[in-house]
């Protein structure tokens, strides 16, 4: 008799993909928001984990895993997973690019919006009873059309960025570690990052995460771009030194951010950063629309069972260790 592979869903799927799951394997579940001690238990002898970038897989995880063969992600970030330590042990790490693109792309769309025509000092002066009392009104916002966007990471949701705000009539620049985009990349110009911050009205996040990305953006990087520039990130938090970005916008040294990650998430409750008047914060809602998450829910589930049964899955981080 052969025995199924095991499988440890370890994030809230909806039952006709865990079915999918059962069809080729044993299936265990552990809640989201079980303590670490537990989750190294539970994967001792499981083949495949299906999880969150809210696990770190380390040499510690790895080691406590020694038949695991695949860990996938309903995420297309895996900052947190040690891609080496898994590649040493033999573990594929699976993602979910591509699903994502537009919604991340409508996120950051949608800062540069409220950034550049202050909707939320407007929205809170009527929610307050301003408008009502003929307070006098916030200052006037600021024209996309013809303005500068700086895009920093030209991958995927970089590009598709570009394409919708060049459709909009910003001019568009480019900074990424590879220098030469993809050949489907929309026509834009690249510039060295020192000239991008110092050229753009607006600056956007696209980058991974990773030691060499970690804080990017710093006082030195904030000092380059111009008083009247804004901010937007939609991609890590590290990738932006905070403190500097508090220093930043207390000083007015930029005109503004709009953030959808932070540093530390959940972020402190007396974070600084939430009393100045030219942020506005998102609590990591790049991807929160019901037909993208399902869509990544669906990828990462496809990604665990190709990998179980021996398959190509689609989205893999290290397909070295696929043979
Ligand atoms: C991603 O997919 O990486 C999003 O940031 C959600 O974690």
């Amino acid at each position: 008799m052969t025995t199924k592979p095991k499988v440890l869903i370890h994030v809230p799927i909806e039952n006709d993909l865990i079915e999918k799951i059962r069809a080729v394997a044993e299936i265990d579940e552990l809640i989201i928001t079980a303590p670490r001690a537990e989750l190294l238990a539970a994967v001792k002898d499981v083949d495949g984990i299906l999880l969150t970038p809210r696990v770190r897989a380390d040499t510690e995880f790895f080691d406590a895993a020694p038949n695991l063969k695949v860990i996938s992600t309903t995420s297309v970030g895996y900052d947190p997973f040690d891609i080496p330590a898994a590649t040493k042990h033999g573990v594929a790490v699976c993602h979910t690019p591509g699903v994502l693109t537009a919604a991340v792309a409508n996120l950051t769309i949608a800062s540069i919006f409220s950034l550049a025509l202050r909707l939320f000092e407007y929205e809170s002066y009527v929610q307050s009873g301003g408008w009502a009392r003929r307070e006098k009104t916030p200052p006037l916002g600021t024209d996309i059309q013809g303005k500068i966007l700086g895009v920093i990471g030209f991958g995927r949701i970089g590009q598709e960025v570009t394409r919708r705000m060049q459709a909009l009539g910003m001019r568009t620049l480019w900074y990424d570690v590879l220098d030469a985009p993809h050949p489907s990349a929309p026509e834009s110009d690249y510039r060295p990052l020192n000239d991008l911050l110092a050229e753009a009205d607006f600056v956007s996040l696209h980058t991974n995460l990773d030691a060499s990305s970690r804080h990017m953006i710093g006082d030195a990087e904030l000092n380059l771009m111009k008083p009247t520039a804004y901010l937007v990130n939609t991609a890590r938090g590290p990738l932006i030194d905070q403190v500097a970005l508090t220093k930043a916008l207390q000083s007015n040294q930029i005109a503004g951010a709009a953030l959808d990650v932070l540093e530390e998430e959940p972020p402190a409750e007396d974070d600084p950063i939430f009393t100045l008047p030219n942020i506005i914060c998102f609590p990591h809602i790049g991807t929160a629309t019901e037909e993208t998450r399902r869509a990544m829910r669906e990828l990462a589930v496809q990604n665990l069972i190709a990998v179980i049964t021996g398959e190509k899955p689609p989205a893999p981080v290290n397909p070295e260790v696929l043979g």
